[in-house]
């Protein structure tokens, strides 16, 4: 629970050691950091092989491949680090959202090895983990500001506050901007996973060659939608009778279509909420167009924008723990009886963030 009052003097101090473990895709991950600030080990085992046939990511197998890796993660984690399980101050683990049987295998997992060494135990959601990647690669970023999680299941801007939950101002009514990006690579009949190839397809493209739609960008509020513009790239592939000569150009003008939204939506609401830092974080914030157009409209209109280095952005286990040492710092402990959510808003988890 959070300590009593509103406002604390001063930031508690998190155990020193803290492994975190992410499966809630079909990345395995595990990770220790140090004094919630400093990564000492963050090994990532990814599943491209195992899904790229299917061109998407299967439940099934991902939780399959995760049970056959999960303790090796877990024990190269602690090797690199230097520091065995009895060594850690606590485990965070993701509880969710994300795939529940992918979710389960690192959630008990994390529980079999935190009663095995009595250590306390924290469930992290997901998105806390991403913006807390944020927080860790810049440790001058300062609550209150506003976060944009871009991933291929979420899309949406939360203003991060110092003395309260993460408020949710707009989210994606359809498709997540990362789905976006993966579902055109397959129209454009590019390799899995979408995002990276799409992005690098474009390299040699012509932005303005297709005006494909922005949609929702001069609308009220800071809802977004994506579904529209991958039907616009479906069709302009459609009437393509070769697409190699153009392929270039319908990834770049996609790509940029998908990112301006982002940068006008995710200024307007800085403008509105009054707060002079951006943290862009999760998948697409790897994107080099998104990262280049934000960090120029954003330094123009007076804000700091802050991504995560390419390796925190995508999914990892150092942003899990960072959240977690936060979490275990203010007293939380979740015990055994700590469930898997496949769905389960930021400012709702039953595992929210205390306030700083
Ligand atoms: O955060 P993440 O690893 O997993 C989720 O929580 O969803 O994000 C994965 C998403 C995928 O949709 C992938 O295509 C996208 O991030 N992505 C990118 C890039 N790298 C990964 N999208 C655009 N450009 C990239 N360079
Ligand atoms: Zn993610």
């Amino acid at each position: 629970m959070s300590p009593a009052g509103t406002h604390a003097p001063s930031r508690p101090r998190p155990p020193r050691w803290v492994l975190g473990i992410e499966s809630s895709c079909d990345e395995m991950a595990a990770a220790v950091v140090e004094d919630g600030l400093e990564v000492r080990a963050s090994t990532v085992h990814g599943q491209l092989d195992v899904h790229r046939p299917y061109g998407g990511v299967v439940p099934e197998l991902a939780s399959r491949d995760h049970l056959r890796t999960v303790s090796q993660v877990a024990r190269a984690a602690l090797a690199e680090a230097g520091v065995g399980p009895a060594d850690l101050g606590g485990v965070a683990v993701t509880a969710g959202p994300g795939l529940l049987g992918s979710l389960l295998v690192g959630l008990s997992f994390g529980k079999a090895l935190a009663w095995r060494h009595r250590l306390p135990l924290v469930g992290v959601h997901h998105l806390a983990g991403h913006l807390a990647a944020a927080e860790l690669a810049a440790p001058d970023l300062a609550r209150p500001y506003l976060g944009l999680v871009v991933s291929g299941g979420h899309t949406a801007l939360y203003r991060i506050g110092s003395d309260a939950p993460p408020a949710l101002l707009g989210q994606t009514r359809d498709d997540a901007v990362g789905e976006a990006f993966d579902k055109v690579a397959k129209l454009l009949g590019l390799p899995y996973p979408g995002g990276p190839s799409v992005s690098a397809a474009a390299k040699g493209g012509d932005e303005r060659a297709f005006p494909f739609p922005r949609p929702m960008q001069d609308r009220p509020g800071f809802d977004f939608s994506y579904s529209g513009l991958k039907t616009a790239v479906a069709l302009a592939v459609e009437a393509q009778p070769d697409l190699a000569p153009v392929r270039a150009d319908l990834a770049a003008s996609f790509q940029a279509a998908a990112t301006d939204v982002l940068v006008a939506k995710a200024l307007r609401a800085a403008r509105s909420e009054g707060l002079g830092q951006l943290a862009v974080v999760g998948g697409v914030a790897a994107n080099a167009r998104l990262r280049a157009e934000m960090a120029r409209h954003a330094e123009a209109q007076g804000v700091r924008v802050f991504f995560p280095p390419l390796r925190l952005c995508t999914d990892n286990a150092a942003m899990i723990a960072a959240a977690g040492a936060r979490l275990l710092a203010w007293g939380e402990r979740h015990g055994l009886g700590l469930g898997a959510f496949s769905r389960v808003p930021l400012d709702q988890a039953p595992w929210a963030e205390p306030p700083a």
